[in-house]
């Protein structure tokens, strides 16, 4: 009787709180999915703030149609910079609507999340991305690794005792991790990504054509028109609008696919570099794994047009994407909730999380 009504209990428990989120929040995107359902949050991670009052007035989406258009008294903010908490408040507020529009009924609280972090960032920086998730109400959070998360999720067997290799490319910053059994063999990331290829463009614009382009106008150009290598068909243009740097007044220019590569290739180079000085700093054993089975390439950034090639052709390795790499790292900490051990091994949490025994109670 009394494990009858135990039972009944956990599931009254099941019923208010909605299950397991995984969490990629990154300096341009906020991805969550919910154990069972796949990704139902997909958002850019801007906050619209009101300058007089400080509320916050539209997050996600919303505040992001406003780019370029704000008005007077409002200003966006993108609480994380470089993959990291840069203002607190509105990263606490922005997951917090994240996390909502994530559960699902009239649940209102979560039972786990799994969150993935930047290599290298400081235990203050994760402490600060860990405060504002648990503000959401999700009664446990695991931070793991972004780079582990990548390669699971792009398909590495968690067996595996030979190195994979995953380079993500984000808005903000290059990760290059190398896993081998579930564990991060080596992990390096730089603050360089695709969102410089948006400032470049601008600049670009700015001094060869006297035009000021907004970043939602750099950022088409780049997806449209943008590639890593040669492009296909250099003369291909469109015509964009924005402001004459000298009159002020508002002017169309065409720009072609071959002025947006060359205003692109300062920053893909710069990210081979960031690739090239990793795999320089390989052990042995690791680099002859990497040489047969090449790169796998994740984030928005291994999107542009031939990006897969020119770093196959910098490193010598050949380079493959997962189905949709904008999701690898959230797929792979999704994984992570059917592996509540290798959960457990591979959180980065302090002690004091680790060691609680009602973690695993919900499984
Ligand atoms: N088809 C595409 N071609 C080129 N770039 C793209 C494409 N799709 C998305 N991107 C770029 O990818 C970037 C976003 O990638 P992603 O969502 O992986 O970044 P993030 O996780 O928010 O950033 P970070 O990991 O650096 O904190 C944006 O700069 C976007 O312009
Ligand atoms: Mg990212």
């Amino acid at each position: 009787m009394r494990s009858r009504r135990s039972l009944f209990s956990l599931q009254g428990w099941r019923d208010l709180v909605s299950d397991s989120m995984a969490i990629d929040i990154g300096s341009t995107s906020v991805i969550i999915a919910v154990r069972g359902q796949g990704v139902v949050v997909d958002e850019p991670a801007v906050v619209a703030v009101n300058k007089l009052s400080g509320e916050a007035v539209a997050v996600g989406r919303e505040a992001h149609e406003m780019l370029g258009r704000e008005s007077r008294d409002v200003s966006l903010v993108y609480p994380l910079v470089d993959g990291v908490v840069a203002d607190f408040e509105r990263t606490q507020k922005m997951l917090d609507q994240f996390v909502r529009r994530a559960r699902s009924g009239i649940s209102h609280f979560s039972r786990r999340a799994v969150m993935s972090v930047l290599s290298g960032i400081t235990q203050v920086e994760q402490r600060a991305l860990l405060a504002a998730a648990e503000s959401a109400h999700i009664g446990r959070v695991y931070m793991v690794e972004e780079g582990l998360a990548a390669a699971i999720g792009a398909g590495v067997s968690v067996e595996d005792k030979n190195a994979s290799a995953v380079v993500d490319i984000g808005g903000g910053t290059t990760n290059v991790a190398v896993v081998a059994r579930g564990m991060i063999v080596y992990a390096q990331a730089e603050r360089v990504g695709s969102l410089d290829i948006d400032d470049a463009i601008v600049n670009r614009l700015r001094r060869h054509h006297g035009l000021i382009i907004g970043a939602p106008t750099a950022e088409t150009l780049k997806k449209e028109l943008g590639s890593a290598v040669e492009p296909q068909s250099p003369a291909r243009s469109l015509s964009v609008k924005g402001r004459d740097v000298q009159t002020g007044a508002p002017r169309a220019v065409d720009v072609s696919s071959e002025e947006v590569c060359v205003a692109a290739d300062g920053v893909v180079k710069r990210i081979s570099r960031v690739v090239n000085r990793a795999l320089g700093e390989l052990q042995p054993e690791v680099a002859s794994d990497l040489y047969d089975r090449g790169l796998i390439l994740t984030g928005g950034g291994a999107l542009l047009d031939g990006m897969a090639d020119f770093l196959s052709r910098e490193t010598n390795l050949s380079a493959r994407m997962p189905e949709d790499p904008r999701y690898a790292i959230v797929n792979g900490l999704s994984q992570l909730f059917d592996e509540p051990l290798l959960l457990r091994r591979v959180a980065r949490n302090e002690q004091s999380h680790l060691l609680d025994e009602t973690a695993g109670a919900f499984e």
